[in-house]
């Protein structure tokens, strides 16, 4: 089965209990959860607590990709707060073995997010460590942008490294993800898809995710 994750940024903060609520009650299977610091990306989005409150309502998987600097100073806060997946960029880490490590000793599984402009090939030394790896198919930063067709032909390299390897490593691809790419991406080899504006501004997300699954699955 491929996997589908709301990514919350995009969700109505003022109703945040409904939001969630939604993605249990839906066809989803992951929460995503974008953390920005302002640094490491040009926005500032949420922090700890609306992960509480994430954590006291998801029923599913929790998601959660760091979009900040120095990620260890905060990688015990989130194995707390039940971030059952936590994912760190690899631009952002000097010493990205021992982080990859750390996040997997707090009993969570490890991703790595690449930029657009990072080489697949960045990961060869690291990808049989990983859990997952997040191609971002935008510039970090925002949700609603366009996504980049050269994301594609990244999916692809990307699961040959992975069958090469031998690696368990999940294929997830975050940003600009709708109906005409999904399929695609899926073909090329993805199995987790991302999908904040596409779902949250639609008339009716529970309906959107619905029809998402079913093309990809
Ligand atoms: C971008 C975030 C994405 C974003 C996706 O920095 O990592 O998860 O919320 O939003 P959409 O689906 O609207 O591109
Ligand atoms: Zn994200």
């Amino acid at each position: 089965m491929n996997i589908i994750a709301p990514s919350m940024l995009a969700c109505d903060f003022g109703n945040l209990k409904s939001e969630i609520s939604i993605v249990n009650k839906s066809k989803a299977d992951w929460f995503h959860i974008d953390v920005m610091d302002g640094v490491f990306v040009p926005n500032i989005s949420f922090g700890t607590p609306i992960m509480q409150v994430l954590k006291e309502n998801a029923e599913k998987i929790l998601d959660v990709h760091l979009m900040i600097i120095n990620p260890d100073n905060y990688l015990e806060k989130f194995s707390d707060l039940g971030a059952n997946i936590l994912t760190v960029h690899y631009e952002a880490c000097t010493h990205l073995h021992r982080t990859v490590q750390k996040i997997k000793n707090l009993k969570m599984k490890a991703g790595v997010a690449i930029n657009p402009h990072t080489p697949v090939s960045c990961l060869k030394s690291i990808i049989k460590d990983l859990d997952l790896v997040c191609l971002m198919s935008v510039n970090p930063g925002f949700g609603g942008q366009s996504f980049i067709e050269n994301t594609f032909e990244k999916v692809k390299e990307l699961k040959s490294l992975i069958n090469e390897t031998n690696s368990n490593a999940l294929i997830e691809i975050d940003g600009g993800v709708n109906s005409n790419n999904a399929k695609k991406l899926i073909d090329c080899g993805a199995n987790v898809l991302v999908a904040g504006s596409f779902v949250f501004k639609s008339e009716n997300p529970t309906k959107t995710i619905s029809e998402l699954s079913s093309i990809i699955n």
